[in-house]
């Protein structure tokens, strides 16, 4: 859909990915809510936005319901409707599966999965109130689809956010708010230090504690794709409302093994005629 003269509310949109997509959408002529829990970036952010008149911050834990519900109303104060929800906040979380404590893997859903949830359960009425239209965009992950290895909560929380974002789509049609998944490879953020951002409720009893100092050492490679470059490709994305928005061939092979996997393991019988009747019922309700 059309992005000029609307709204989009980006969660994580004060660093990386987030802010390249607040660029790119600025640039077209949105306005842009960055909402963010760090406080320090969300006023960097918006300086590199340079577009006053289009842009607010709001401070937000997208783990916070009540916080999620008081940021959509400060963003309809300043523009009045909100047409666009970018669930993107999210933090880097990994290490071996029989190290991860239930510390773990609820900030690690909390956060990746939960946020999006979270946007979409406050934005999704205000967004069909309207009458209007809009877009609603998770950012998940390539490794959605080819895990990286000793990432098991990202893994989980990525393809959970995916599985969301398709399953949504048929249904929020009928209201012209269309529907993107969008699974980005390696790209040049700040998600190495999202250790800085574990609340203290979930450090004591993590394991993953020297997992979370190794990864702050990672550095970026020049190699991965820059911020400005992603942001270009989600507003492409989300102005062809494609349901998947990707951006590395380099996957394709990988990609191509898995379906071919799966396909292979589906049984080689004869398909059963009223059963398909019964299943076609079924998908169409
Ligand atoms: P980043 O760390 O540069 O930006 C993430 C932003 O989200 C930060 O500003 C951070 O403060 C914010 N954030 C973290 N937890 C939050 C919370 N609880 N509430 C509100 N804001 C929160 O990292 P990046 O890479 O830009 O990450 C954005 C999204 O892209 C994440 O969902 C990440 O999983 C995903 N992604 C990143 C890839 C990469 O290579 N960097 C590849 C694939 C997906």
């Amino acid at each position: 859909a059309e992005v000029d003269g609307k709204t989009a509310f980006i969660t994580g949109g004060a660093n990386g990915i987030g802010l390249g997509i607040a660029r790119a959408l600025v640039t077209a002529g949105a306005n842009v809510v960055i909402a963010d829990i760090r406080d320090d970036s969300l006023d960097e952010a918006a300086a590199w936005l340079d577009a006053d008149s289009q842009v607010e911050t709001v401070l937000l834990d997208v783990t916070d319901r009540e916080g999620f519900n008081d940021a959509a109303d400060a963003a309809e104060v300043r523009f009045g409707k909100v047409h666009m929800l970018i669930g993107n906040a999210g933090i880097g979380i990994g290490g071996p599966v029989s190290e991860a404590a239930y510390d773990d893997w609820d900030w690690g859903l909390g956060v990746n999965l939960g946020g999006v949830i979270n946007g979409l359960v406050t934005f999704l009425p205000r967004i069909k109130a309207h009458g209007e239209g809009g877009q609603i965009v998770a950012t998940s992950s390539q490794s959605a689809m080819i895990p990286i290895p000793g990432a098991a909560i990202y893994t989980t929380a990525k393809a959970a956010a995916l599985g969301l974002m398709e399953s949504i789509r048929g249904e929020l049609e009928a209201d012209n708010i269309g529907v993107s998944a969008f699974l980005p490879g390696p790209v040049q953020t700040k998600i190495a230090q999202s250790g800085e951002l574990r609340p203290e409720e979930f450090r004591e009893n993590s394991g993953y504690a020297q997992h979370e100092r190794n990864l702050e050492k990672r550095p970026n490679s020049p190699l991965w794709m820059t911020i400005e470059e992603v942001g270009e490709r989600v507003l492409a994305g989300m102005r062809a409302n494609d349901l998947y928005i990707l951006t590395h061939p380099e996957f394709r092979a990988g990609m191509e093994t898995r379906f071919k996997a799966i396909l292979a393991s589906i049984p080689n019988e004869p398909i059963n005629a009223e059963r398909a009747e019964a299943i076609a019922f079924l998908l169409s309700n």
